[in-house]
């Protein structure tokens, strides 16, 4: 039976994630929660050796389905291999980046539709998120935001990808209002850090009744 609580962070590249992720972990740790910090794709020994393939620059020639697939069998072994245990261990989860990614970046971005979706149902086996932080920065904003350091083979895509991205985040809030919560990611690093503490705090209160 599962009792943990399961977070995720979506959001476009480049939209500040990490920084937040490491500050919610904290105010849970703080808190005195057995909390599991963990990204996608990756988060396993399996998922990191996927990563490196479906990220890496050379692979150019990589299909759309391809990449949707490599994506969906990274999270396949991630929920069964540490994900789900740890949530039926009452541990709280905290993932940078779950299925709504490939929604948005696979369905929309890639323009494969439906068909994520159906791949993912099949890798989670029936586990969502109980509140995903989306952080929301302009996609052309957030592209500027990556453009100095290494680019990976997806940040490297052009504006328009992204923007198709960014768009299938907001369809994808709209879709489900009371699980994924939009984080305005442009304000500063304080402002986006208490909003998402009390956010995390208020639901917490509300599952205590
Ligand atoms: P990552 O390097 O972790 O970047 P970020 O710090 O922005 O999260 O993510 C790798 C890239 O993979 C990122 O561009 C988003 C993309 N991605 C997908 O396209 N589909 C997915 O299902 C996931 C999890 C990530």
């Amino acid at each position: 039976m599962r009792t943990g609580l399961f977070i995720t962070f979506e959001g476009p590249d480049g939209a500040g994630k990490t920084t937040q992720i490491n500050r919610l972990t904290d105010y849970l740790a703080s808190m005195g929660m057995d909390t599991v910090l963990t990204r996608e794709p990756g988060g396993t020994q399996i998922g990191e050796k996927i990563r490196k393939i479906i990220l890496d620059p050379h692979h150019k020639e990589m299909a759309h389905l391809t990449e949707a697939l490599l994506y969906a069998s990274s999270r396949a072994q991630h929920v069964a291999e540490k994900i789900r245990p740890a949530l039926n261990a009452g541990k709280t989860v905290i993932c940078d980046r779950f299925m709504d990614s490939s929604i948005a970046y696979q369905g929309y971005g890639r323009k494969l539709g439906e068909r994520v979706r159906i791949i993912n149902e099949i890798a989670v086996e029936g586990l969502v998120p109980d509140l995903t932080f989306l952080l929301l920065v302009d996609p052309d904003v957030g592209k500027k935001r990556i453009s100095n350091g290494y680019l990976d083979r997806l940040e490297l895509e052009a504006i328009h990808y992204h923007r198709d991205v960014y768009q299938g985040y907001l369809k994808l809030a709209d879709l489900y209002p009371e699980r994924i919560l939009c984080i305005d990611g442009s304000r500063g690093v304080e402002e986006i850090s208490s909003e998402i503490i009390d956010k995390t705090a208020a639901f917490l209160g509300k599952l205590k009744g």
